[in-house]
């Protein structure tokens, strides 16, 4: 197994080698770090409901086990799917499983480590890892393409919070106090920190962000007027709260930063864009 997932925190190691009693127990023998522990029926479940998946979908499982989030993802909600897992003899299991279920065309399952695998063809990921991990894949799950959703049980991901938590009752849980188990889900935001150029209408305006993860702050300026924006991203939708000014949403495509609805006096505004500056200023 690579490094990476080797530099586990007390937490994680302790939840590791709690995981990998239970999985000694009552599954297949753990052979890596992060032990193989199936997500219950109900879990697996709620994190295909919770990322809306559907038709056209495509779902990774990083670390896929017996492969019941793929399958099902498959059956019930007509995706694609591609499972990696470390373990040769899950991977088989897997395989037969899908072909049980009757969604092998659908449902793939490749011997691969989760760190080689390339995500960029998910529309929606799914992991049921360690909180090390979970972090270690960060960065590549932030590079990702705006609006791929990312689902994990129990892990966060630091200090990118969720966009939504459910919590679902797991009654035989045989790790830690708790018997529930958390579906987190987060929306990879589009990247948007910076200068924004105003054209046609807007020649001369300009709109400067900061971001971290799926929140921004900015301003946008408009001859002597600067109006404050901060707000949530959902993939490439930027949207600020219904307040003094009213709501403002923006569409971020590629270099483009075009104003989708606006609302008090800006409402004349709907439609137009800016462009990403390729210097520090507009002019
Ligand atoms: C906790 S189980 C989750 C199984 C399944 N996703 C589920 O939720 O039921 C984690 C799985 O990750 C696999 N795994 C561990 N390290 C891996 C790696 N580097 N690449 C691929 N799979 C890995 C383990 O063998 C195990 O089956």
């Amino acid at each position: 197994m690579q490094a990476n997932l080797r530099h586990f925190t007390p937490l994680a190691s302790i939840f590791a080698a709690a995981l990998a009693l239970v999985a000694g127990h009552s599954h297949a023998q753990p052979t890596e770090e992060v032990p193989f522990v199936t997500s219950p029926d109900n879990v697996t479940l709620e994190m295909l409901n919770i990322s809306g998946v559907k038709k056209g979908d495509h779902v990774i499982d990083l670390g896929s086990g017996d492969g019941r989030i793929v399958i099902l993802a498959a059956k019930r909600f007509e995706a694609t799917g591609l499972g990696v897992e470390i373990d040769p003899r899950l991977v088989e299991q897997s395989k037969a499983n899908a072909r049980d279920a009757g969604v092998a065309d659908k449902a793939e399952f490749r011997e691969q480590d989760l760190f080689k695998t390339d995500l960029a063809p998910a529309s929606v990921i799914t992991m049921y890892l360690l909180p090390d991990v979970n972090l270690s894949l960060r960065p590549a799950i932030l590079a990702l393409k705006p609006g791929t959703r990312i689902v994990s049980h129990d892990w966060d991901m630091g200090d990118w919070a969720p966009d939504r938590t459910t919590v679902v009752d797991v009654p035989n849980k045989a790790v830690g106090r708790e018997k529930s188990s958390k579906i987190l889900l987060w929306t990879v935001p589009a990247k948007v920190a910076g200068l924004w150029c105003g054209a046609g209408l807007f020649r001369g305006a300009s709109i400067r962000l900061t971001q971290k993860y799926q929140t921004f702050d900015g301003t946008l300026a408009f001859r002597d007027r600067t109006r404050p924006l901060k707000g949530t991203i959902n993939g490439n939708e930027l949207r600020t709260p219904a307040g003094d000014n009213g709501e403002l949403v923006l569409q971020a495509t590629g270099d483009a930063l075009r104003i989708a609805s606006a609302q008090g006096n800006l409402a004349l505004a709907q439609g137009q864009s800016f462009r990403r500056a390729t210097g520090d200023s507009c002019s």
